[in-house]
């Protein structure tokens, strides 16, 4: 696909790594938009079940952004940067398919926040995660400064992000940053099985509970409940839905075939 990413699909679970090691695999211009392309292919390529993100070499996951590039921005373009980078990662936490970011090193900055765009994460032992960005007399612009509090509360989150300060696996898995940590030479093994059990789940119920649970949080309880319930009627027409039920019934397995 691109120097920049490298992508390996096998049964269901596409493994994307950013791969600018020597720049312990920062967000340039050209990493945002080679993970934008790789994304849509992943939006309709039925073949891909859940993606693993993770990167290139044993000693990052991703820097940050790109910081030569950020020094160079004029206010318009550090706004359409912003923009740019916050759309791609949208488009990540919407794909309706799970996302599970392997954080294999220092995740910081964009490195976080494209961490915190993923469905959930785990980590190695050697992981840090933080926004360092108040260090450089700036502020979070890829989301961080909005999925970090959601995902782990304000305080904690403002803390981090006020702070400027890295916390380990440890704490990262304490507060409920990443839900698992692994050895690092057992981390992408691990996720990868994690994310073969996921695609091989039924793939319209994984959808709907995506977009039920990610769009019911942003919604008053009564309404996520509306729309809650409005999936659950809809997934009642899907095959899926009867072979599950039947497979039930019939003491068998369920064959999904994700229509
Ligand atoms: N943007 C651009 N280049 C980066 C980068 C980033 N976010 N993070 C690391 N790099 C580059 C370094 O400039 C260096 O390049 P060089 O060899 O051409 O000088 C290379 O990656 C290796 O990084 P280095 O700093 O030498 O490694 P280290 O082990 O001493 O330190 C970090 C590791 C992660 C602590 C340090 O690189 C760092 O603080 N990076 C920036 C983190 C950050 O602030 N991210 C938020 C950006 S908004």
């Amino acid at each position: 696909m691109s120097d920049l990413l490298t992508i390996e699909v096998d049964g269901g679970v596409a493994v994307l790594t950013v791969n600018r090691p020597d720049k312990l695999n920062a967000l340039n211009a050209a990493v945002i938009d080679a993970l934008d392309a790789a994304f849509a292919r992943f939006e309709t390529d039925d073949a891909v079940r859940c993606v693993v993100v993770t990167g290139a070499g044993e000693k990052a996951f991703v820097a940050g952004a790109d910081i030569a590039e950020l020094a160079e921005n004029s206010p318009l373009q550090g706004e359409a940067c912003s923009r740019k980078g916050q759309a791609v990662f949208q488009r990540i936490s919407s794909l309706g398919k799970p996302v599970i970011a392997a954080i294999n090193g220092f995740a910081l900055g964009g490195g976080l926040e494209l961490a915190l765009a993923a469905t959930f994460r785990t980590a190695s032992t050697t992981a840090k995660v933080g926004l360092p960005e108040i260090t450089l007399g700036i502020i979070p612009g890829y989301g961080g400064t909005q999925r970090l509090p959601r995902l782990v509360g304000l305080g904690r989150a403002l803390e981090m992000m006020l702070t400027g300060g890295m916390i380990d696996a440890a704490e990262a898995h304490r507060i409920g940053l990443v839900n698992h940590v692994h050895e690092p030479a057992e981390l992408l093994d691990a996720t990868r099985k994690l994310a073969g059990k996921l695609a091989r789940q039924a793939p319209i119920a994984t959808r709907f509970i995506l977009e039920a649970t990610h769009r019911g949080t942003d919604l008053p309880l009564a309404e996520g409940q509306a729309l809650e319930a409005s999936l659950f009627g809809l997934i009642a027409s899907t095959h899926d839905t009867r072979e599950g039920l039947r497979a039930f019934l019939e003491k068998r397995k369920p064959e999904f075939d994700g229509s």
